[in-house]
């Protein structure tokens, strides 16, 4: 991942026990090629040590709003200058009470309110802290400033009881620091994808399914909303959990994913169909498990719609993104499906290397011609195929 390679973070921890992420969140940013530094409160330090801190981002830790090893002894404008963006994580009931008011009597509250750069808040409290009107107020107050709040999550607490108030994970923490990153090239725009396999059933329990992941569709929707769509995913059967902040739509066969698409289309700008559709369904699902028998049995199929052919086909229709799994000709018979489908664009693949796989290599078919997109990650080619897709966008 080359999101933040080289990026400057200012972690800072304010007290809360969600501070143990805080750790496993500077192992991930510090993989991911960034350079970290981190400031804890005199809280925070209650939590975790910044021993621990230091030995995981390769810095020293800042404590000390008067650090006097700090050459100019302003830690605060020397630590929030240097960096690209500011995240707070945990940040407590407190901190965000003291920077909505511009409070600033120690070292991470100060270099917040002097900083330059973004600054991104991953709360962590107890839920009636959090449905406190006091904090939603300073919430409020917050998102105003234009300070973005990752989070929470709902679930189990430290403190034993369920709710609203749990900090994001890590994982969950470093998609955001790098969705922070992306150019806004799809802001105001607001796009469909599809997803993933589709279940065709032969009875109650049985059906045909494919090999489709989901993940390349996944990553488009991600990166769709990094570049600051409104994304709708309508995903088939699929292991994986949708990025945060988009609306997913559940669906099993062909004809529940051409009903939730036809139904959302009309709102779409782009539409974008990345789910391996099965293109044939048996003519009749029993409603009971079939018997064995003892002789050969036959299974009548008869063909599903084509969601993408029919959404191009529509008056008004989105800006239309095919993908396309061959096994061989893949310039041949993308450059074919794309004049028959009647779509702008074809991202082009070899079945043998996308499916399942983390990496995968493109091959974009437009008006111009040909683009290849070297062998990457998907979420690398899916941010590369969204750029694409908005230099193509017609401009209002
Ligand atoms: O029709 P074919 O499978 O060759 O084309 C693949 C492209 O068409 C993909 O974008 C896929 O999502 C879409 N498709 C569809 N509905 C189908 C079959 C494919 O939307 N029934």
């Amino acid at each position: 991942m080359t999101d933040i390679r080289g990026k400057r973070i200012l972690l800072g921890l304010s007290g809360g026990i969600a501070a143990y992420k805080a750790a496993e969140l500077t192992r991930l940013l510090t993989l991911a090629g960034a350079e970290v530094r981190v400031v804890m409160t005199e809280a925070a330090c209650r939590f975790i040590t910044p021993v621990t801190m230091q030995a995981l981002s390769g810095n020293p830790v800042h404590t000390d709003l008067w650090d006097a090893s700090v050459p100019n002894n302003m830690a605060h404008i020397e630590l929030s200058r240097g960096c690209d963006v500011v995240v707070v994580a945990p940040a407590s009931a407190d901190f965000l009470a003291k920077l909505a008011l511009g409070l600033c009597d120690d070292l991470l509250s100060t270099l917040c309110l002097a900083r330059e750069c973004p600054l991104l808040l991953a709360p962590a409290m107890n839920l009636q802290m959090w449905g406190n009107p006091a904090t939603q107020r300073n919430l409020k107050q917050l998102r105003g400033d234009g300070i973005a709040i990752l989070g929470p999550a709902s679930g189990d607490q430290a403190c034993g009881e369920v709710g609203m108030g749990r900090m994001l994970e890590a994982e969950e923490i470093l998609e955001e620091i790098e969705a922070c990153f992306q150019p806004k090239l799809l802001g105001g725009k607001r796009v469909l994808i599809t997803a993933g396999p589709t279940f065709e059933p032969i009875d109650t329990v049985r059906g045909i399914a494919n090999i489709s992941s989901g993940k390349m569709g996944y990553a488009v929707a991600r990166a769709a909303r990094d570049a600051g769509a409104a994304v709708t995913l309508v995903s088939g059967p699929t292991a994986f959990v949708a990025p945060r902040g988009l609306e997913r739509i559940d669906v099993s066969s062909a004809q529940e994913m051409y009903d939730a698409v036809m139904a959302r289309v009309a709102k779409a700008d782009v539409f974008i169909g990345v789910a391996a559709v099965a293109d044939y369904r048996p003519k009749e699902a029993r409603g009971h498990k079939l018997k064995k028998g003892t002789g050969e049995i036959t299974l009548q199929l008869q063909p599903n719609p084509d969601i993408l052919g029919a959404v191009a086909a529509k008056r008004n229709a989105p800006f239309c993104v095919g993908f396309a799994a061959e096994t061989e000709n893949l310039d041949t018979y993308a450059e074919a499906k794309r004049r028959r489908k009647k779509v702008p664009l074809i991202a082009a693949n070899l079945a043998q290397h996308a499916f399942g796989a983390d990496d995968n290599q493109l091959v974009l078919f437009d008006d111009q011609g040909r683009h290849e997109l070297p062998r990457a990650p998907k979420i690398a080619l899916a941010r590369a195929l969204i750029a694409h897709i908005a230099r193509l966008l017609p401009k209002k």
